[in-house]
């Protein structure tokens, strides 16, 4: 007899991959089954055969499988199967006691469109902006935005898309540029604000490569070595999937200290180019400068030095980590924005630090 062991079923969906990698790393034994053609990779990976649950020998053919491997407990993330192994479950029918282990799959379902909707109802408050600024979008315009945003893996949360979408409806026209974008979740909110408020353009800028990525200084060791074992390719390739959605998006694939001069260059040749996205225009003059590349003094510095001129009157700086549990190079960076700048409003939200130029 062997251990107990957990059904997936059917496999071929997505949340029953992302739960059968997950009960694995726990180190729960999983049987995967399919009701589809088994292709061959798929055998090869221990994927059983289930008939459909509407073919009259499932119930015996689900029945010996539980026998077989010893399963108590079974996962289905599809509305009709969930509910016919529910029934078996508790119908008394099953000549081996099993339990299905998820909630029903239309309620988790709706679980992030929940959160999309909470979320969009803060966008209605007005934080104080002046009533000159553009009126807010509708709560199901940002529900969408919440949901896209939290597909993208990412470290900005919701308090961070939050003030995007505060702060987006003060800001002139104009570039928006993000320093350090990795997969692309807060360049996708900065995307999907600069298209429906028509600000401009959005240029992110980002090396995507170890070998450029210089070390975060001497409290950020952890993070350092991390930025050398991660496969780059496949985060840049990331990004490329997250933003592609968007016409109004480019990047720049270099340090930030170097991409001003190639920023500067497709203001003066009618655009940025690049495989992915083609030619995109930019017209020199940012709106919105999102800070969040390097986090060490020297380098939050030299983005300072080298795009704050380029900030519109009017425009945002926003210091991404202004409070950082790594390090006060953000913080410090930040601090002389305020000193050495003329400055219409700042505040602190979440980590962010927010500044809004003169
Ligand atoms: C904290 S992550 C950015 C997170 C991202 N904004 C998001 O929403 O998930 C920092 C990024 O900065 C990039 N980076 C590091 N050094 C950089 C530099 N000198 N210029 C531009 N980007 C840099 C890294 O490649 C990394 O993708």
């Amino acid at each position: 007899m062997r251990g107990k062991s957990i059904l997936v079923f059917p496999i071929n969906i997505s949340e029953s991959a992302a739960f059968a990698k997950t009960a694995r790393e726990l180190g729960v034994r999983v049987v995967s089954a399919t009701s589809e053609t088994i292709l061959a990779d798929e055998k090869n990976a221990g994927i059983v055969s289930l008939p459909y649950i509407t073919d009259p020998d499932f119930n015996r053919s689900f029945f010996e499988l539980l026998a077989e491997q010893g399963i108590d407990s079974v996962f289905s993330p599809h509305p009709g199967v969930w509910a016919h192994l529910q029934s078996l479950a508790k119908g008394g029918v099953s000549p081996v006691a099993f339990s299905v282990c998820n909630e029903p799959p239309l309620d988790t379902n709706w679980l992030r469109y929940g959160a999309a909707y909470q979320w969009a109802r803060l966008c209605a408050d007005e934080w104080g902006l002046a009533s000159s600024v553009a009126a807010a979008l509708s709560p199901t315009r940002y529900a969408n935005l919440h949901f896209g945003y939290n597909q993208i893996p990412g470290q900005n949360d919701d308090v961070k898309l939050l003030l995007l979408a505060h702060i987006v409806r003060s800001a002139p026209t104009g570039d928006v540029v993000e320093i350090g974008s990795l997969y692309g979740r807060s360049a996708f909110a900065l995307a999907w604000l600069a298209k429906f408020h028509a600000i401009g353009a959005v240029v992110c800028v980002d090396p995507w490569d170890a070998v450029s990525i210089k070390d975060q200084g001497d409290e950020a060791t952890l993070l350092n070595r991390q930025a050398y074992d991660v496969d780059w390719e496949k985060i840049f390739s990331g990004f490329i999937a997250s933003m592609s959605g968007f016409d109004n998006v480019n990047y720049i694939r270099q340090p930030s200290s170097d991409a001003h001069e190639a920023y500067m260059r497709g203001v003066a040749t009618g655009g940025i180019c690049s495989d992915e996205f083609g030619k995109t225009r930019v017209c020199g003059e940012i709106s919105i400068l999102h800070i969040d590349g390097n986090h060490k003094y020297d380098d939050v510095r030299l983005d300072v030095d080298t795009w704050v001129p380029s900030v519109k009157h009017g425009g945002w700086v926003l210091v991404d980590d202004y409070l950082w549990a790594f390090g006060d190079g953000p913080r410090r960076a930040g601090n002389e924005i305020l000193q050495e700048y003329a400055v219409e409003t700042a505040f602190v939200a979440g980590d962010t630090l927010c500044i809004q130029l003169r």
